[in-house]
């Protein structure tokens, strides 16, 4: 499973970057907008920290302008997918983008259908967001199952970006349920880490090595 980090907080890239584990970035204008400096500079600098896709959101709401958005989004760097919003518009926009071979991540998605309909329109990557429909409480993971189901019964090439994650176990529901990438927060990456039973054994093991010096 590939792990796209969920921020646009360059430091934080850089470090799960060196650790080799970062398979790309999601961004959306929240995101953008708790971080300083100008929008297309902070995707550049994503772009040439990470060897792979790195989505950058739209804010217009019609097709047309989308599709204006995203081709000059699609000119920063080879490594930008145009996140597009999962209305009638975006659809509309992810079908003209792929005619033109300007790849696109569909997000805002909430339900197994507007994932079929963003598929049919050939989006890339479809991001069903699952905190958010905990929070609503329905079972998020639910519908990326779903998703994967019927991706798989009519062979889509769109790869499912499971979003909107809270903590480590929704990265273990997307791995179980075979999700093509998660893409998770910082603090959620950091937690995936840490065990209790990690540090207290390695503290015995270094305290009982100690015990050998002089030897
Ligand atoms: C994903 O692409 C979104 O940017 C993100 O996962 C939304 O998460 P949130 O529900 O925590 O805002």
């Amino acid at each position: 499973m590939k792990i796209f980090l969920d921020t646009a907080n360059i430091q934080h890239i850089k470090e799960a970057a060196s650790l080799g584990l970062v398979d790309g970035v999601t961004t959306n204008p929240t995101l953008i907008a708790r971080e300083q400096g100008q929008f297309e500079d902070i995707v550049r600098q994503i772009c040439e920290l990470v060897h792979g896709p790195v989505s950058a959101e739209v804010v217009s709401t019609d097709a047309a302008g989308m599709v204006e958005e995203a081709k000059k989004l699609a000119r920063i760097h080879d490594n930008v997918v145009v996140k597009v919003p999962m209305i009638k518009e975006g659809v509309k926009a992810i079908w003209e983008l792929a005619e033109i071979g300007i790849r696109t991540n569909c997000t805002l998605v909430f339900s197994s259908n507007q994932a079929l309909l963003a598929a049919k329109a050939g989006a890339t990557f479809v991001s069903p967001f699952i905190g958010r429909l905990d929070d609503a409480g329905h079972i998020g993971m639910d519908v990326v199952r779903e998703i994967l189901t019927i991706y798989d019964n009519y062979g889509y090439d769109t790869e499912v970006i499971v979003a909107s994650v809270r903590h480590p176990l929704h990265v273990v529901e997307s791995a179980l349920a075979g999700a093509d990438i998660v893409t998770i927060p910082y603090d959620v990456f950091e937690k995936m880490f840490k065990h209790p039973f990690t540090d207290k054994g390695l503290a015995a093991f270094l305290a009982d090595w100690e015990k050998t010096k002089g030897r």
